[in-house]
């Protein structure tokens, strides 16, 4: 069955044109052009009202994870609709939200077995301040009432992910709104300014993080860090190493770690969890995006017994965690994680992985010959392509030309879907994508490269 619309195509995008204002869009460069409408998905790709068909190359903003449309998850969000769209967690429960805190509690690394619901990565994020925040406030500990966090940081863009967020081009107009933390080198970036091979940045970056952590723990609440990888910064992997001392640093300093799983989780960087590369617990666990296996909004801000137990009291003594929404643990969401988590073990997706990233891995060091680009990132099924003017030189594109912007553009043209960050193409392909589809990508972006820097 095909949804049928009350409106032609081109009353569509008259409609889109006048009232739909869209996240992260200059309106003026979008009313210029013509919108791209998505209509369907189909397994790895989406198609438009018109039929085109385009490889999903971002997995729909880093959230797709088995493929579109697939039955399994389709079927589990109609059953539970069958029975119950949504009530509420305040003062009730349902199945679908009790068995997912079960699952995600056995998934997810060491001791981390509390589950609180939200809709997004950025509430997922917030939940995880203000929880780290009230623990220390019930345990009597007043000062500690900062966050640490990095420079190029991505948490969201609720007032609190963005006071922790730490990329000028989204933050800074937000600056007076924002409460004031401690900001720590961005890994990757600090290894490029000083000159420092990536693989041997830790112990440097480790000092850095020491010298905050003399000077500011007493006074900080939490570290939220992205681990492994900085997404939204640009993919901008660590140095190996590098999120383990910082484990041992916050243990060390008696400070909370909060990591923010939201992209990186769900298989992104190889494993399901990055944390478990360097076999890191934190306290905390923000989970969105790929929870669902991209279908719908939910997220989960995971923690352990002794943030739990910090909360414990009697009601009068005020230590409960006064915050939830009117969505949180909605149970077709719920559903849908369900039946995602059932198919990375059907489809044995992670397991599947090693070929796929080597395949990335083989197509980036194609790419990394061209004259304009500057350099290339990968971790996992995460991927970067920086574009400059001149290699050599080293200098980048003017900000107006909005290269990154064109070449995805360019993309387009040859099928597939990719988004830029800046100057930045980013590839974060589904984990169901096949070699092939890989190699697609890959001709089409190099083609595009050509197409439009010469
Ligand atoms: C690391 C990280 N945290 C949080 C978020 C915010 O997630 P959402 O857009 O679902 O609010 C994002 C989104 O890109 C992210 O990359």
């Amino acid at each position: 069955m095909s949804l049928t619309y009350s409106a032609s195509r081109d009353e569509l995008v008259e409609y889109d044109k006048q009232h739909l204002w869209h996240p992260f869009t200059q309106m003026k460069e979008w009313t210029d052009g013509t919108p791209l409408l998505i209509a369907r998905g189909e397994g790895n790709y989406l198609v438009d009202v018109d039929g085109k068909r385009y490889l999903d190359g971002v997995s729909s903003l880093w959230a797709n994870i088995h493929g579109h449309g697939r039955t399994e998850i389709n079927e589990a969000i109609a059953s539970q609709l069958q029975e119950l769209a949504h009530s509420t967690l305040l003062g009730l429960s349902h199945p679908s939200a009790a068995l997912l805190a079960h699952r995600l509690a056995q998934l997810t690394p060491g001791d981390l077995r509390w589950a609180f619901y939200s809709e997004s990565g950025s509430t997922a994020v917030e939940i995880a301040i203000k929880m780290a925040f009230q623990y220390w406030q019930n345990l009597g500990r007043k000062k500690k009432t900062r966050f640490m966090s990095l420079r190029e940081g991505y948490h969201g863009d609720t007032i609190g992910a963005v006071s922790v967020g730490g990329i000028d081009l989204f933050h800074q107009v937000y600056g007076p709104l924002l409460f004031n933390g401690v900001k720590a080198p961005c890994p990757y970036r600090y290894c490029q300014e000083n000159d420092i091979p990536l693989e041997r940045g830790t112990e440097r970056l480790a000092a850095e993080v020491d010298a905050l952590m003399t000077a500011y723990a007493d006074e900080t609440a939490a570290f939220i860090l992205e681990p492994l990888v900085q997404g939204a910064g640009g993919i901008l992997p660590f140095p190996p190493g590098l999120l383990k001392r910082i484990e041992e640093l916050c243990r060390r300093y008696d400070v909370l770690l909060i990591a923010d799983e939201v992209a990186v989780g769900f298989g992104r960087t190889g494993t399901m969890f990055a944390c478990e590369q360097e076999s890191v617990v934190p306290d905390f666990m923000c989970l969105g995006k790929g929870i669902t296996g991209g279908y719908l909004p939910l997220a989960a801000t995971m923690t352990t017994q002794r943030i739990y137990d910090g909360f414990w009291g009697d009601y009068q003594e005020l230590k409960t965690f006064f915050h939830g929404h009117t969505y949180t643990g909605n149970p077709l969401a719920c559903a849908a994680a369900l039946a995602s988590l059932d198919l990375f073990q059907t489809d044995k997706t992670i397991e599947n992985l090693p070929p796929k990233i080597a395949r990335i891995e083989a197509g980036l060091d194609r790419l990394a010959e061209g004259e304009q680009v500057g350099d290339v990132r990968q971790r996992g099924m995460m991927a970067g392509v920086e574009l400059v003017r001149d290699r050599a030189g080293n200098s980048a594109y003017p900000v107006e030309e909005r290269i990154g912007h064109k070449v995805c553009m360019a993309v387009r043209k040859h099928g597939v879907i990719l988004r830029n960050l800046g100057d930045t193409v980013v590839l974060m392909p589904l984990l169901s994508l096949t070699i092939e589809e890989l190699d697609r990508i890959f001709d089409a972006l190099e083609n595009a490269i050509r197409e439009v820097c010469g």
